[in-house]
């Protein structure tokens, strides 16, 4: 007698449990919490819960799977074939009824390959588990003897058809209530917005089967912010743009920002404008480039410094200006968008990510809930370096952050021939050892300026200055071939480097390139470049302190400057702790990464703020032993930390002095 049960196991997660026959796929997968969208409820309309059969054996699970052990398409799901279209390998799991054991796969993308997914850092395949569903529902329609509103019968219909608590509607949802529902013919599609453990909120709606909403994340800078749109049917990103912070008219940095609110009271709503103003441009223009309209972008997650966190929600940072660094909120937030960003929808929500400290914000929040270092063995250190580097190390047994005062030498400003990454900026650097002649790369053309064939793409943009990465190339390339000292001084080498070196009052500057603009390396650029260093070192180092590491088995870094710098120089000059070559990478914008797994993923908005409030925050500023590695880590690659691991992979000028017996402090 054949089993009334069959065993099915999805994929990838590998979860599975037996079921009775003839139960639909769909059903199965959500008794066992696997995720499948589904906006139809079953209907065979939306598409949304395509999945895909194995076939063979799979000794593993001791099972034969195959398509045969579903039942044939049926006329619901013919219905959707003649109207929509769906691959022969895929189902509706809707439709398609168990008649034997199973191997499911449940694509990433029901609509793959639909969209080009634009930065490496953004193709992540994030699980998702939405905040927001798409629920299709059919409305009673109005009773003179039961006299309900309507509002109170379209909630009803979602309790009873797709098992919700208390279900309330957005206000601003109720002046089209009414014509909705009456074009739909009681027949809508409602946007149910539910965060774990919080009362679900229809925040939007449409008459018929509404087939897709949007979610934004943004990625407030300093200095630029990045905003991406994802259809939060599928997840890819369908939209990007990015701006400069207008607020740089109120100051460079983000300390200027804080002087510029005190010395000027009550300009501080002018800098929460600007912010939001260059925001509501970059919802449109990502609205635009994706064909989709601002009205269906229904959720936004937003992060960024603690700075820009504060400015953005109409908070005055002055307490972060200063020592105990106080935020005003350093949790989640999740509320609407009416008043905030007026490109969205009055009834969108908008979630920011918890800030970890003064100097820690949501945007270091973001990469740690990207890289979760908290869930590996190992000890990962976590860099984003900006104007402020915020470094966040640990393992699963415990994580600490800090941020470090590294300035804006790292993004070409205070070097003298310094400027952003741009066409035209040199960016990477070599230094002949015998001849001490150089050879560099600039942004926009692929080799060598010492190659045939640099004139032409080197003539269209110019050779206009040297960014972030390629000072620290050719300063760690001038102290590689012997130009300078550890300590950081230019010097001349026993046989003289020609017209490489100039005299430029009692110091030299070393000559990049000369044209049009000159470019060189000047003794104050490597003092910034010092200064900028041994911040970062200093608080990377007092961290492991804590956790009482001398090493770490990997180095993330994050941001534009942290994913173009070459690991090698980077820690040739020491402004990152020994550490295997190969295990040091660039994360590439891992704060948007974060973001959007916020967006698309409610487990892990709560995972985040689980795990920020573990954290343990370490102020730099009052650590005495900042100071110390600081004035260690002013020389090349450090004046006492060895760096065994890189002079066994890259062949440093002379060993420093024999490091003393350094005394762990145990973690907090
Ligand atoms: Fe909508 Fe299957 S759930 S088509």
């Amino acid at each position: 007698m054949a089993k009334a049960e069959a065993l099915v196991v999805f994929q990838p997660s590998g979860r599975r449990g037996r079921f009775a026959k003839g139960m639909p796929v769909l059903r199965a997968a959500q008794q066992l919490g696997v995720y499948v969208e589904s906006v139809c409820g079953g209907r065979g309309l939306c598409g949304r819960c395509q999945i895909k059969v194995a076939e063979g054996k799979f000794a593993k699970y001791g099972v034969t799977s195959g398509p045969e052990n579903l039942t044939p398409i049926g006329d619901q799901e013919t219905r959707f074939r003649e109207a929509k279209p769906l691959a022969d390998d895929r189902r509706l799991s809707c439709s398609a009824l168990i008649r034997g054991d199973l191997v499911v796969e449940i694509p990433s993308d029901a609509r793959a390959n639909r969209q080009v997914v634009r930065k490496a850092a953004e193709s992540r395949a994030i699980k998702r588990d939405l905040v927001t569903h798409l629920r299709y529902v059919e409305v009673a329609p109005p009773d003179i003897t039961a006299p309900d509103g309507d509002a109170g019968r379209l909630t009803a219909a979602l309790e009873k058809e797709w098992g919700y608590r208390s279900v309330t509607l957005d206000a601003a949802l109720l002046p089209s209530l009414q014509s909705v529902l009456r074009n739909g013919k009681w027949l809508v599609t409602a946007a149910v917005f539910q965060e774990q453990g919080g009362a679900p909120v229809i925040t939007g709606l449409w008459p018929g089967l509404k087939e897709t909403i949007h979610g934004l994340t943004v990625d407030i800078g300093s200095t630029t912010i990045a905003a991406h749109l994802t259809d939060l049917m599928t997840g890819s990103v369908v939209g990007s743009a990015g701006a400069l912070n207008p607020q740089i008219r109120f100051g460079e940095d983000l300390m200027s920002r804080v002087s510029y609110i005190q010395l000027n009271p009550g300009s501080q709503p002018q800098l929460t404008a600007v912010v939001r103003g260059a925001i509501d441009n970059l919802i449109a223009a990502t609205a635009e480039e994706a064909g989709v309209a601002a009205a269906d972008i229904l959720e936004a997650v937003i992060v960024g410094n603690p700075i820009m966190h504060h400015l953005f929600l109409d908070i005055d940072p002055s307490e972060l200006g200063a020592a105990p660094f106080a935020l005003a909120l350093s949790s989640a937030l999740t509320r609407r968008a009416e008043g905030v960003l007026g490109g969205l929808p009055p009834s969108a929500r908008l979630h920011l990510l918890p800030c970890i400290a003064g100097h820690v914000g949501a945007d270091a929040a973001a990469v740690t809930l990207s890289e979760r270092p908290y869930a590996a063995k190992n000890t990962t250190l976590l860099v984003d370096i900006g104007t402020n580097a915020e470094i966040v190390l640990g393992n699963r047994k415990l994580v600490l952050a800090a941020s470090s005062p590294t300035g804006p030498a790292f993004e070409g400003a205070e070097i003298s021939c310094g400027q952003r990454a741009a066409p035209g900026a040199i960016e990477r650097v070599r230094i002949d050892s015998e001849t001490f002649a150089p050879k560099f790369k600039i942004i926009g053309a692929d080799m060598w300026s010492d190659e045939a064939g640099f004139a032409e793409p080197a003539g269209k943009t110019g050779i206009t200055g040297i960014c972030g990465s390629g000072i620290v190339e050719a300063i760690a390339e001038m102290y590689l071939a012997g130009l300078i000292t550890a300590d950081g001084v230019i010097r001349q080498p026993p046989n003289g480097a020609g017209d490489h070196l100039v005299r430029v009052g009692r110091t030299w500057s070393y000559m990049l390139h000369r044209g049009e603009i000159e470019i060189s390396v000047s003794q104050k650029d490597v003092r910034a470049i010092q200064l900028a260093k041994a911040a970062l070192y200093a608080g990377a180092r007092l961290l492991m302190d804590k956790l009482g590491v001398d090493e770490v088995a990997g180095i993330k870094l994050a941001g534009a400057f942290g994913s173009y710098i070459d690991p090698k120089y980077a820690m040739v000059l020491g402004l990152i702790p020994d550490c295997d070559l190969k295990k040091v990478s660039g994360i590439g914008n891992a704060a948007s990464t974060g973001a959007r797994m916020a967006l698309l993923n409610r487990r892990y908005r709560h995972e985040i703020q689980r795990q920020v409030k573990k954290l343990v925050k370490v102020e730099t500023a009052t650590e005495t032993r900042f100071q110390e590695h600081f004035v260690n880590a002013m020389a090349f690659p450090n004046k006492v930390e060895p760096f065994t691991l890189l002079r066994a992979q890259v062949a440093l000028p002379a060993a420093p002095a024999k490091a003393p017996s350094r005394r762990r402090s145990p973690a907090r």
